[in-house]
Order: C-alpha cells, then sequence, then structure tokens
C-alpha cells in the first residue's frame, strides 16, 4: 500500500515502556516518541526482574501511548494501524504490550500488526537514514549481539552472534567487577580514557575460529583473574590499574568487533557496502571509529542513527509495522507474544540467553 500512513507503536519487550508515532510517505518522519525506562526498578537486583519490569509495563503503557499521541498532535482516529512487539524478549513485558494493542484496535478498528523487535532495530537505518536494501546490520546492545544481511522487513540471513554474552553485558559486568557505576558501558569508555590498552592482554575470543560467531564470556574471565591477582599482590586496586583494565578491556572488544565485522563484509561481498550499527555499545567511540574504519577498508560507509533510535524505543516498532503492513502484513485480533522469535530461521540457534531475555 502506498501513500502517507500514520502508526502508532508498541514496544515493552524489555525495561523500556515505549510508545511512539511515525507518518511515512516517500520515508518516515518520527512525530513523537516516548520511552519511559525502569533502570530505577531493578536497580537492586542486579538485573531486570522479568515480574517487575512486566507489571510497570501494564501501568504505565496506556499513559506512554496517551502522552505520544498527544505529542504528535493527533487522536487515535487519525491512525492508520497499530504495531507492536510480539516478540522476541521477557514474555511478561511483551504480554502486556501485545493485550494493550489488541484492546486498542479492537476499540478503533485499526489494523493490528505484530513487530519482530529484533526486526525493529535492524530496520532502524531505514527509519533514520532512508537506508536501501540490502545493507548489513551488526546488532549490538546489552541483550543483544548479530550480524544479519537485511533484505526487505521480513527477509533477514543472519552470518553470525554471539553465542555467549552480549557486549553491553560484557561491559556491565566489567563495571561491576571493577566497583564502577551501571550501565557498564560509559563507565568502562570513561576509564579507559586514561587507561593504556596495552598493559593487561586480554583474549580476543573466538579470532582463531572461521566465521562471524562472537564469545565475551572469556574476557569477564580474563579480567576478573587479572583483578583478583592485582588484589592478592597490593591489596586493592589502583586508579590507574582500573583504568588499565577498562582500556585493556575495551580494545580487546573493539579488535573482536572490527575483525569479525570483517568477515561479515566479506560474505556479504557487495560493491560500496552499507555497514549499520544498533544497540547501546554502537555509541562507544572507540568501537565506532573502527568499525568505520572497516567500513571504509571495504569501499562502504558506516551508517549509525542517533543513539536515541539504536536504543530500545517504539518509534522503530512503528516504522518496521509501517514496512510490514505495506508489503501485506496484518495480524489477527488474537495476536499472540512470542518468547522467542529467529529472524531468520534457517540459522542455528544461539546458544546462551542475555539478561534482558532470550537471544533469537
Ligand atoms: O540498546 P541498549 O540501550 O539496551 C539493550 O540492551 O536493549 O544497550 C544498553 C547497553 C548496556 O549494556 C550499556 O552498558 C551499553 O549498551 N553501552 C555502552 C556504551 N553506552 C551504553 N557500551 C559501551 N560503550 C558505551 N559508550
Ligand atoms: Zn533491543
Amino acid at each position: 500500500m502506498t501513500g502517507t500512513l500514520t502508526f502508532l507503536g508498541i514496544e515493552s519487550s524489555c525495561d523500556d515502556t515505549a510508545a511512539a508515532v511515525v507518518r511515512a510517505a516517500d520515508r518516515s518522519c518520527i512525530l513523537s516518541s516516548v520511552v519511559e525506562g525502569q533502570v530505577a526498578l531493578h536497580a537492586d537486583f542486579g538485573g531486570v526482574v522479568p515480574e517487575i519490569a512486566a507489571r510497570a509495563h501494564a501501568e504505565r503503557l496506556d499513559i506512554c501511548v496517551e502522552q505520544a499521541l498527544e505529542q504528535a498532535g493527533i487522536t487515535l482516529s487519525d491512525l492508520d494501524g497499530i504495531a507492536v512487539t510480539s516478540g522476541p524478549g521477557l514474555i511478561g513485558g511483551v504480554l502486556s504490550g501485545v493485550m494493550c494493542a489488541r484492546g486498542l484496535a479492537a476499540a478503533t478498528g485499526l489494523p493490528l500488526v505484530g513487530v519482530n523487535h529484533l526486526a525493529g532495530h535492524a530496520l532502524t537505518p531505514r527509519l533514520s537514514d532512508n537506508t536501501p536494501y540490502p545493507y548489513l546490520m551488526l546488532l549490538i546492545s546489552g541483550g543483544h549481539c548479530q550480524f544479519l544481511i537485511v533484505h526487505g522487513p521480513e527477509k533477514f540471513t543472519r552470518l553470525g552472534g554471539s553465542i555467549d554474552d552480549a557486549p553491553g553485558e560484557a561491559f556491565d559486568k566489567t563495571a561491576k567487577l571493577l566497583g564502577l557505576s551501571q550501565p557498564g558501558g560509559p563507565a568502562v569508555a570513561g576509564q579507559a580514557e586514561s587507561g593504556d590498552p596495552k598493559r593487561f592482554s586480554f583474549p580476543r575470543p573466538l579470532l582463531d575460529r572461521p566465521g562471524c560467531d562472537l564469545s565475551f564470556s572469556g574476557l569477564k574471565t580474563a579480567l576478573l583473574r587479572e583483578r583478583d591477582r592485582l588484589v592478592a599482590a597490593q591489596g586493592g586496586l589502583y586508579a590507574q590499574d582500573r583504568a588499565d583494565i577498562c582500556a585493556g578491556f575495551q580494545a580487546a572488544v573493539a579488535d573482536v568487533l572490527a575483525e569479525k565485522t570483517r568477515r561479515a563484509l566479506a560474505l556479504f561481498d557487495r560493491p560500496s557496502p552499507v555497514l549499520a550499527v544498533a544497540g547501546g555499545v554502537a555509541s562507544n567511540t572507540l568501537i565506532r571509529t573502527r568499525l568505520q574504519a572497516v567500513a571504509v577498508e571495504a569501499g562502504g560507509t558506516l551508517i549509525a542513527p542517533p543513539l536515541s533510535l539504536c536504543t530500545d524505543n517504539a518509534a522503530m516498532i512503528a516504522h518496521a509495522g509501517i514496512e510490514k503492513f505495506r508489503a501485506g502484513s496484518i495480524d489477527p485480533a488474537d495476536l499472540v507474544a512470542r518468547p522467542r522469535w529467529p529472524l531468520d530461521p534457517t540459522a542455528n540457534p544461539l546458544i546462551g540467553s542475555g539478561r534482558k531475555g532470550a537471544k533469537a
């Protein structure tokens, strides 16, 4: 379907309650985007507690939807459809969003489109930069880590992914081991600025193996060993030790991501390839610089959407819903929530599951 379409998007698959309105003609335009994080609710538990997350989503979703409509300056009657994350993720949270969207669709008669959360991330470069298909997407966040060739709104080839932790999870655990604040990414990156990345030689996991799969849990173990060795020898950590460990860790993650991206670009095998990134870790300056260099080396370009669109939000869900709807996809009124939903059903499932829910 062509012409202008205005969709409400709803996202609640992890620890952000979000609603947004996106209007699309030749390209998509964000009319509003409301995101309510739950960091404070989970702070005492060292991770996202699924039941607390689900309850908070259920309590706040209708308020976020109202705010999104108000900020967009429209009412429900101006909408052409409702898109909602219907998986993968923490099932209670996904269910809250799906039930909210089902209720709105039943009350208004609007079409309902269930969106894969990972597809929302993967299609973000089309929302931010109108990037044409196909492109290579590297999704790096606290819960996700995969390389995808994005062929269309519902067609993805997964080239590889993390077999254990996601990189953001590794940054967060590193911060925890060193007594730094959460989320760990910015804290570790800040420390690394005054650190020597060569003082400690941390492993570069899976570089010795072919392919694009990644692993970050061994890095964390190496870091723990180094920390304990220093504490045993000196009775604690000096500020410079902390900075050097952070710099060494960040350099190892950047090296691994750069080399695996080089391989993924070789498999993608297109002239002037577009490499796009999404996820909180994509805001890391060193990682961004290295990925940019790898893209240029392959004769291509790096697309890095603004951070507000790289992290969880509902604008990406509304946009992905519009693309699916245009391709003829509408879901029934009894749309179900899916805890697992691989984007590429032909790829081998990834082992392990991140702190923020199932890895698909
Ligand atoms: O995409 P995101 O907001 O949430 C999900 O995981 O879904 O990503 C958050 C992750 C956290 O693990 C955080 O530590 C990491 O992104 N992060 C960073 C940086 N900023 C955020 N990691 C490395 N360097 C950063 N500057
Ligand atoms: Zn996400």
